[in-house]
């Protein structure tokens, strides 16, 4: 079977030093804040190139503390791409503010052209997605959000790492949020995520919302969440953050072998890198016409392989409520070609994925 992720591979990997770490979490009895966290957010900031890391529960929280932490105006509009994971939006909702969907590129990444036709005097946000672990084009974004006086928050579940013109994600923005799920490029043994600034005072907040709006312990200033990466978590993220680059790397290699092999094969529309990016590849989406067929067909030969995403967030029920006629024709809600996510990951030889080419090449040729 070639596995689409294959987290057990990765975890006998670095048994050692995670069974270690995780022991000695349990033996201090040190679950909850402590040195753990702090010494992760700080390696975390380190390595995003930020100067505060905040430590939270999972990435959906990330985004809502965030968004919470910008005192947007009540009501306001937040752009949100329409091919994303349901949290992104979920997030702007809790904030009781109005979501509004933007189109997609050819890339599947938020469109600047779309972000700009959908700004209005009521707009006050973007959210941004570094989708699939490729950099937004954020040459075109960023005069957008000057010209317009914008808040920017960076949703960076997909993109550990990733640069655009040299300088990681997450730093373009007032603030971004990470998603440490297991299947994450940077994935935690359960839940967790992360919220980094360079904002000290955006920081502190984040810090005291995502702690029940504590400045002691039992001093409240206001009413927040609880939403914590919890000491176990935090080791874990430590020792992967180390292999982090190494497994990069690997993707990126992966990513070039199947870019190489596949480009001949006429009805797979491939990925593009865009000029100046360096993405981590979190997911290497192809486009198909026949792709559920080829799903099952894959499946049969024992490959894993997934959807990212079946249905573009305007067309969930969660938002009919929101219905948009101009939502129909956007790329992402365009059921013509259909995307189909292929084995990705540092876990992959390449012979397997080799083998992958030859059973798409069989089904196309
Ligand atoms: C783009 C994006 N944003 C946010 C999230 C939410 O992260 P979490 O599952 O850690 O809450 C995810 C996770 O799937 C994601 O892919």
């Amino acid at each position: 079977m070639i596995k689409f992720l294959d987290l057990q591979k990765q975890y006998k990997s670095i048994k050692k030093e995670i069974d270690t770490k995780i022991f000695e979490v349990i033996e201090k009895s040190a679950f909850v804040g402590g040195e753990y966290l702090t010494s992760f957010e700080e390696e975390f900031a380190s390595y995003c190139d930020a100067k505060y890391c905040i430590g939270v529960g999972n990435g959906t929280d990330a985004l809502e503390i965030a968004l919470w932490s910008l005192d947007l105006p009540k009501g306001s509009e937040v752009l949100v791409p329409a091919n994303t994971f349901i949290a992104t939006s979920e997030a702007v909702s809790r904030n009781n503010l109005k979501i509004k969907f933007v189109d997609c590129d050819e890339n599947y990444q938020i469109s600047p052209l779309s972000i700009e036709k959908n700004i209005t005097k009521e707009t006050s946000a973007i959210v941004v997605v570094h989708l699939y672990g490729h950099p937004a084009n954020m040459d075109k974004i960023l005069p957008l959000i000057k010209k317009h006086n914008l808040k920017l928050v960076e949703d960076c579940a997909q993109a550990h790492g990733a640069k655009y013109k040299n300088k990681k994600v997450g730093s373009f923005g007032d603030i971004a949020t990470f998603s440490f799920y297991p299947g994450k490029n940077l994935g935690a043994y359960g839940d967790g995520g992360a919220i980094i600034t360079n904002n000290q005072e955006l920081a502190n907040k984040c810090r005291m919302y995502a702690n029940h709006g504590r400045s002691s312990k039992y001093g409240h200033e206001f009413e927040g969440v609880n939403s914590r990466l919890d000491s176990i978590q935090a080791v874990v993220l430590s020792v992967k953050l180390k292999y982090l680059d190494n497994w990069i790397k690997r993707r990126q290699e992966v990513a070039n072998l199947y870019l190489d092999k596949l480009e001949k094969i006429e009805n797979i529309s491939l990925p593009k890198v865009n000029k100046d990016t360096q993405p981590v590849w979190h997911l290497f989406v192809i486009k198909v016409k026949n792709r559920d067929s080829l799903k099952e067909k894959l499946q049969k030969e024992g490959i894993q392989s997934g959807i990212h995403y079946p249905t573009a967030l305007p067309k969930l029920k969660a938002y009919e409520y929101l219905f948009d006629e101009e939502y129909l024709s956007y790329k992402a809600c365009n059921e013509d070609s259909l995307l189909l996510s292929l084995p990705m990951g540092e876990h992959l030889e390449n012979k397997e994925i080799d083998y992958v080419v030859e059973v798409l090449r069989k089904n196309f040729i």
